[in-house]
């Protein structure tokens, strides 16, 4: 059915068809449609970061920042469900428009800048939610809060949906927050990381359950920084790391209007950089914390790919919205075939 609906959403501007898109699931949700167009989920069930995942396909952070419409996205046969980007305050984001498609390349622009309702919101949603798979929340600061009171908006964050979600994932790597890609270096990252790790503990204590703590990077990287990382994740033992976001690097709309917006581009042109960046990291952490892969996966080769990089889970966003929802299932069910490790 996608591949009717998607001339009539690409006619529209970008962050209007992702609405009426969302709003649309969730309306098919709420009539009992989802499970026949979703049809069973594909079981491949896997445990990582001591959590039992279904199968391996996850949705990216960003589609649903609010988790508003948590239910109808894991009604669609994801494996987990990552919402968020959410701040400790709601915020605006950037002005209109921050969202562009570039078609040809199978790609995505956005500067959305965090644009959402605040952890609050999000709490009272990820409680009355009836989805009961895997669900991470993906955290970071808002704009306003100055780059070295970060750990601050980090901790706030972490402290209201620890006990109401399986996973949190630190975002330090959006390119659409002055100043956030800063912290994934050196001291700013140890320090950062180690108050992070610290209030795990005691959350872990006072609740009585074990929160794995990710970290997700950008794919804008050089290789001695990936080393850097590798280190400080080893040291402070993170339990996962997501890998990519989007990247600033937009060669591949070269001679386009859309090369000189600002932002993060995803899809087909990040899935070469992002694998990359996985493959290194895998390469020095050795096995001893687990990948996501993330970044430009179109198909299910594309997923086994990133399994073979090193990745034991995969997340899905851009691919999404130029293929539709059918690329759940085929990435699941050619990472169950592939019978990866
Ligand atoms: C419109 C849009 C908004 C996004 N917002 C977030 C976000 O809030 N937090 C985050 O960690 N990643 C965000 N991302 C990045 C995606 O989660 C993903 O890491 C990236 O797009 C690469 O995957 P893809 O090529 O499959 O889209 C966003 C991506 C897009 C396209």
């Amino acid at each position: 059915m996608y591949p009717l609906l998607r001339p009539l959403l690409f006619a529209l501007d970008a962050e209007k068809a992702h609405h009426l898109t969302l709003d649309g699931l969730g309306l098919a949700h709420k009539l009992g449609l989802l499970p026949l167009v979703a049809g069973r989920p594909v079981s491949d069930p896997v445990t990582v970061f001591g959590l039992s995942f279904p199968n391996r396909v996850g949705l990216a952070a960003g589609l649903d920042k609010n988790a508003d419409y948590i239910d109808a996205l894991g009604a669609l046969g994801f494996g987990f469900v990552e919402v968020g980007t959410i701040t400790p305050r709601p915020q605006p984001g950037n002005p209109q428009p921050r969202l562009f498609r570039a078609v040809a390349q199978r790609g995505i622009v956005n500067r959305m800048g965090f644009n959402n309702l605040g952890v609050e919101h999000l709490l009272q949603n990820i409680r009355r939610r009836t989805y009961n798979g895997v669900l991470g929340v993906n955290i970071g600061k808002n704009a306003t809060t100055p780059v070295e009171n970060a750990l601050d908006d980090y901790l706030l964050c972490l402290d209201a949906v620890y006990a109401d979600c399986d996973y949190i994932t630190v975002n330090l790597s959006s390119p659409n927050t002055p100043g956030l890609r800063d912290l994934q270096f050196g001291e700013p990252l140890r320090r950062l990381l180690d108050g992070l790790k610290t209030r795990q503990q005691q959350l872990h204590a006072q609740h009585g359950v074990y929160r794995p703590l990710l970290v997700k990077i950008a794919p804008d990287l050089a290789a001695d920084d990936i080393d850097d990382i590798a280190r400080t994740f080893l040291q402070l033992q993170i339990d996962g790391v997501i890998a990519t976001n989007t990247t600033i690097d937009k060669t591949a709309l070269a001679g386009m209007p859309l090369a000189n917006e600002a932002g993060g581009l995803s899809g087909a042109p990040v899935y070469e950089k992002s694998t990359a960046v996985l493959q290194r990291l895998s390469q020095q952490l050795q096995g001893k914390i687990p990948l996501v892969g993330v970044g430009g996966i179109e198909s299910g080769a594309q997923a086994c790919a990133k399994l073979d990089a090193g990745a034991s889970l995969v997340q899905l966003y851009s691919g999404l919205i130029y293929r539709g929802p059918s690329l759940v299932r085929e990435c699941a069910a050619a990472l169950a075939a592939g019978k990866h490790g």
